[in-house]
């Protein structure tokens, strides 16, 4: 029962949380396709807001939220539940001096994990960068989502082997692009069972928004660095462009040192190069991180 307790999470408007038109489109059109029966699975570049929007929707559906987040080292038995109960219990022999006993006590005690609680009593889930998981792990989300029903591995006592989905179940999914390094590519008969939308980075003002709300930098200033931020996106020269995290980085550092947005300002000048030469450049490619550099250093100039 505590590992149910702890893994739950009360749906609440998350802090600071910035909805413009852009966000309530996405939001509107999310709800219809978990209203329809299937589960939403958020795709698109590290930074770009899905975690965030995943924890919002949930909060919408206004039931206990349960999040896991991918791992390579995933089995299927961190997802479901197992019997890693085990206790050791180490007695000592008193009586013999120097030897010592020890007996393990291997009490089985199933162990309720996330996924378990969730289709269980009706949550929602937020499986975050599933695609990080296995495929393999991952399989037992197959039936889960098609069938309504969760396969349970075999020998807990006295228990069925498997789980009826509880109808208030509802799966909120989201994953970077394939070709980040480290990423699987997520099952197609996985991905067949949901509603993938692929996320644009924000609209201006929408990132203009976030980021004053995450900085409490006036308005003036903050649109100046998001400037810079999508100017050397749209620039097609990164090997990644850099994402509103980037301009929120900048913008809280400046707030922090109570630096302005000044092409005159080195501070904020080595700030802007700090977090943007680095944030999208794949490899520490020396060539490409001085173009950025350079044309970092016309924008600085242009904007601010
Ligand atoms: N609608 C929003 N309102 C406020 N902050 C947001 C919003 N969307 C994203 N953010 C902020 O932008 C940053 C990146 O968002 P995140 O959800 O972590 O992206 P991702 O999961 O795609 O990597 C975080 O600091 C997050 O708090
Ligand atoms: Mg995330």
């Amino acid at each position: 029962m505590i590992a149910e307790l702890t893994t739950a999470l009360e749906p609440c408007p998350l802090p600071n949380f910035v909805e413009t038109g852009f966000i309530q489109d996405l939001t509107y059109r999310a709800l219809a396709y978990i209203e329809a029966g299937f589960p939403v699975h958020f795709r698109g570049t590290s930074g770009i807001g899905k975690t965030t929007l995943a924890m919002h929707v949930a909060g919408k559906l206004g039931r206990p939220v349960v999040l896991i987040h991918g791992d390579a080292e995933f089995t299927t038995s961190d997802l479901v539940g197992g019997e890693n109960g085990y206790r050791m219990r180490k007695v000592i022999d008193r009586f013999v001096s120097r030897v010592l006993k020890v007996e393990e006590d291997m009490t089985k005690r199933w162990v309720d994990n996330r996924l378990t609680v969730a289709c269980k009593y009706g949550f929602t889930l937020i499986y975050d960068e599933f695609t990080r998981s296995r495929p393999e792990a991952n399989n037992v989300l197959l039936s889960v989502l098609q069938e309504g029903v969760m396969d349970m591995p075999a020998n807990r006592c006295g228990e069925d082997n498997y789980l009826q989905v509880h109808p208030d179940f509802r799966a909120i999914f989201t994953s970077n692009p394939e070709e980040y390094a480290g990423v699987h590519r997520s099952q197609d008969a996985l991905r067949d069972r949901m509603v993938t939308m692929d996320l644009d980075y924000f609209d201006e003002e929408t990132e203009v928004v976030i980021t004053k709300a995450k900085s409490g930098l006036p308005h003036k200033e903050v649109e100046k660095i998001v400037k810079i931020v999508r100017a050397l996106r749209e620039s097609g020269k990164c090997d990644f462009g850099p994402t509103p995290r980037g301009s929120i980085m900048i913008a809280k550092t400046l707030n922090v040192l109570n630096v302005p947005v000044r092409a005159n300002n080195v501070v904020f000048r080595d700030i802007c190069q700090d977090v943007l030469a680095s944030e999208t450049c794949r490899d520490r490619n020396k060539s490409i991180q001085s173009d950025i550099k350079a044309i970092l250093d016309t924008l600085i100039n242009q904007f601010s």
